[in-house]
């Protein structure tokens, strides 16, 4: 095999109270990319459709991802790229993510899997931190191991795959507007009151118990964050009023889906989750700012082979 398609899946990181640990792979959203395996060594970006992204290498979160790899393996070809962006930069589902992921689980594939796409994580930060400052792993796990991740560490990685409710479906309203996750991590205050500590951990342990157990009361319980989005809603239009109505029409919980500005929402079933679409747009139209819909289930599967 010397070429492989991907649907590189897109993500939502923090899902409320997870900052930097919890994640969750989307089903019908997504890149496309192409890896092909090429007799000159290193790594080419040949093509990048949708968006207006840096074809170098080393200025290229799949291009960063694709070298750490290749800095592991002693490989005797190289490997070309072609990136089909449907995700926005900046849009708070993992767009840096599905690129670098894709990177490195195309080429891994195209060796014969030398590495577990568990390895993979930790190169795939490497696109992450080029993208945002900082290596977090909460967007690249998802992406590629599937359904819900908790990083309990990253020095050393310690990523686990959390079991995926079989009715759950997410629900998530993109503005088009940017937030550079760059932006949206500096704005945040580098301490926590203990009592607010103690709030998140009780959210993060119910929401993981929640969801072994799938228990979706428990899980619309845990859907809190009492830490990072108070103070990043205020980058997000109406982001009160998405997350109240959203409720409303029977949404479990809903939360700032990465840094933002796209909001989710998780529900139990298709046709609550499609309600509560309807319900984020109602408030959206009134705003003003275009906005794309996505209602999805859970993608348990992670990066998918197209061919
Ligand atoms: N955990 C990261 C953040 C995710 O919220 O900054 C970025 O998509």
């Amino acid at each position: 095999m010397n070429e492989i398609k991907l649907f590189c899946t897109a993500t939502i990181a923090n899902v409320s109270c997870g900052f930097d640990v919890l994640g969750l792979a989307l089903d019908n959203v997504g890149d496309e990319m192409i890896v092909r395996k090429v007799a000159k060594k290193g790594v080419t970006i040949t093509k990048i459709v949708g968006q207006d992204l840096p074809l170098e290498t080393h200025e290229n979160v799949a291009g960063v991802a694709a070298l750490a790899l290749l800095a592991k393996v002693d490989a005797d070809c190289g490997f070309e790229i072609e990136i089909y962006k449907n995700i926005k930069p900046g849009s708070g589902i993992g767009s840096s993510a599905a690129s670098s992921a894709g990177a490195v689980f195309g080429i891994n594939e195209l060796l014969g899997k030398p590495f577990s796409n568990h390895d993979l994580v930790e190169f795939a930060m490497q696109g992450e931190r080029l993208a945002s400052g900082v290596a977090h792993a909460d967007n690249v796990a998802p992406a590629l191991l599937g359904g819900f991740t908790l990083v309990r560490s990253t020095e050393p990685l310690d990523v686990i795959k959390i079991h995926t409710p079989k009715e759950l479906y997410a629900t998530v309203i993109h503005p088009q507007i940017e937030v550079k996750t760059s932006d949206a991590r500096e704005i945040l205050r580098s301490s926590v009151a203990l009592k607010t500590a103690i709030k998140q951990w009780g959210n993060v342990g119910g929401l993981i118990s929640g969801l072994y157990t799938e228990d979706y009361d428990l899980i619309g319980r845990s859907l809190e964050d009492h830490i990072v989005e108070p103070i990043r809603s205020i980058l997000i239009p109406a982001f009160d009023n998405v997350k109240a109505e959203s409720l409303k029409a029977g949404a479990l919980g809903a939360g700032i889906s990465g840094s933002g500005p796209s909001i989710f929402a998780l529900s139990k079933g298709l046709e609550i989750a499609k309600k509560v679409g309807e319900a984020m747009s109602a408030v959206y139209d009134k705003v003003g700012i275009e906005y794309d819909i996505h209602v999805s289930k859970i993608n348990t599967e992670g990066i998918k082979i197209i061919k």
